[in-house]
C-alpha cells in the first residue's frame, strides 16, 4: 500500500493524525556497523517519527536491527521488509527484558509527547520510570550501550542563548518535567549498575515525515501563519538525517560513555527569518502579519481551562503561544568535538527537500 493512502485526512485544526512510519521506504543507511558493533540494535519508540528514521537508517546500513512496538498491526510493514519486532511497554519491564535478548546497542526513542487527556501519571511512567526500567532490564541482559534519547527541552527557557549541555535546567510543563527527571534517573541507575549510558538532547527536529512543524511549514506555504509578537526569539532546528547520525555517533563512540550530547544544529535565526526562508522556498510571499501575545496567551490559558476537563484538544494553548516567543538556540561544540559531528543537511537545503516531500504526499 502506497505510503500517502495511508494517511488519515486532515482535521480542522490542520493536524494529522499519526502516518505510516512503518513503512519501510527510504533505506538511505548509515555508514555500516563497525568491527565491534555487530550485535543486534534494538530501537525503542520505531513506530514514531524518529525511532522509525534511526530503525530506516540501521536497516538501511546493513545493521541487525529489531523494533520494539506497542502494537504489532502498526508494524506490519516492518516484518515485511524483514525487520525483527519485539512487542513490548516502556511499562512492562517482563517486555523489556524480552525484547532485549541478544542486543548489543539500544537506542531508547519512545516516549510520550504533550497530549490532551493524558494525566501526569501517564507521563511518569513512560518518561521517568520507564529509562531506568530499559536500563535495569539492559543490565541482566548485559547490553553493551544504551542510548537515552532525551530533549533540549530539558534547558526550558534559555536566558543566555545558545545553550549547551551545562546550561541550567528550565522545563516548562509535563512533558519537559518528566523528559528531565527521566534522563537524571536514567543516568544515575546507570550508574549503579554499571551500564554504558549515552544521553542525547535533540533540538527541534524537522524533515520527511514530521508532523510537529509541520504546521509552520503548511501555515507559511499557505500564507496563513502570522507570528505573535515580534518574532525575534532565536530558532534553530535540525534536520531529521543529521539527528540520527549524531545518534549514532553517540552510540558508537567508546569515549561517549557517560556523557551527554546535545545533537541540533547551528544554523540559527530569528523565527522572522525562518519563516521568510520557508515562504522563499515555498515561492510564496510571507504573510507578514504581526499579532499581538498577550491575548492569544490569555485565550491559551482559557482555552486549556475549558477543554482539558473535557478531553479535547484546545485549539490554542500556552505552549503554542511560547513557540513564538522563547529562544531555541543550542551550542553543539561537544558533539562537534567528542562525537566528530558535524551537520550535513544545510537549513535552506533542508527546508526545501521537506516542502517537496510534504508536496509529494499530499501533506500541503
Ligand atoms: N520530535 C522532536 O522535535 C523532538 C525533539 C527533541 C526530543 N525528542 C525526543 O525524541 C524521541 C522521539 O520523538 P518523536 O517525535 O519521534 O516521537 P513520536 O513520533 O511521538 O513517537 C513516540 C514513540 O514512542 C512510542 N511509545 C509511546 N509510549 C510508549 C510506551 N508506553 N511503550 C512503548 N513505546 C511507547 C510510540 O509508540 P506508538 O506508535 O505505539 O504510539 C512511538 O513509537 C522522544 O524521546 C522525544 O522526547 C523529539
Amino acid at each position: 500500500m502506497p505510503y500517502t493512502s495511508r494517511l488519515d485526512t486532515l482535521n480542522m485544526a490542520g493536524t494529522l493524525t499519526r502516518p505510516a512510519y512503518d513503512a519501510p521506504g527510504d533505506l538511505y543507511g548509515l555508514p555500516g556497523p563497525a568491527g565491534d558493533q555487530q550485535g543486534r540494535v534494538l530501537v525503542t519508540g520505531a513506530t514514531g517519527f524518529a525511532g522509525s528514521a534511526m530503525l530506516r537508517a540501521l536497516v538501511g546500513g546493513g545493521y541487525k536491527v529489531r523494533a520494539l512496538v506497542r502494537d504489532r498491526s502498526h508494524a506490519r510493514a516492518l516484518e515485511l521488509a524483514g525487520v525483527e519486532v519485539a512487542v513490548g511497554n516502556m511499562k512492562d519491564s517482563a517486555s523489556l527484558t524480552r525484547a532485549l535478548r541478544d542486543v548489543s546497542t539500544v537506542y531508547h526513542f519512545a516516549s510520550i509527547f504533550r497530549q490532551v487527556g493524558l494525566p501526569d501519571e501517564e507521563f511518569r511512567v513512560v518518561n521517568v520510570e520507564g529509562p531506568s526500567r530499559l536500563i535495569i532490564a539492559a543490565s541482566s541482559a548485559a547490553v553493551g550501550r544504551v542510548v537515552h534519547i532525551s530533549t533540549v527541552g530539558v534547558h526550558g527557557d534559555i536566558e543566555h542563548p545558545p545553550a549547551n549541555e551545562s546550561s541550567p535546567f528550565s522545563p516548562g510543563d509535563v512533558y519537559q518535567r518528566t523528559k528531565l527527571e527521566g534522563e537524571q534517573q536514567a543516568v544515575a541507575t546507570a550508574e549503579r549498575l554499571g551500564v554504558p549510558l549515552t544521553v542525547v538532547r535533540p533540538a527541534p527536529m524537522y524533515g520527511p515525515r514530521d508532523l510537529r512543524l509541520l504546521k509552520m511549514f503548511k501555515g507559511v506555504a499557505h500564507r496563513r501563519f502570522p507570528i505573535l509578537g515580534r518574532g525575534d526569539a532565536l530558532f534553530s532546528m535540525v534536520h531529521i538525517d543529521d539527528l540520527i547520525e549524531g545518534v549514532r555517533m553517540a552510540g558508537e563512540s567508546p569515549s561517549a560513555v557517560g556523557r551527554t550530547y546535545i545533537i541540533g544544529s547551528d544554523e540559527f535565526m530569528s523565527l522572522n527569518a525562518l519563516v521568510n526562508l520557508i515562504a522563499e522556498e515555498a515561492g510564496v510571499k510571507p504573510l507578514g502579519l504581526h499579532l499581538p501575545v498577550w491575548p492569544f496567551y490569555a485565550a491559551g490559558a482559557l482555552c486549556e481551562a475549558v477543554c482539558e476537563p473535557l478531553n479535547i484538544e484546545p485549539p490554542i494553548y500556552r505552549r503554542r503561544v511560547a513557540f513564538f516567543t522563547k529562544s531555541r538556540a543550542f551550542d553543539i561544540s561537544r558533539a562537534r568535538a567528542e562525537l566528530g559531528y558535524e551537520p550535513k543537511v544545510s537549513l535552506r537545503e533542508g527546508v526545501r527537500s521537506t516542502l517537496a516531500w510534504y508536496r509529494a504526499a499530499g501533506w500541503i
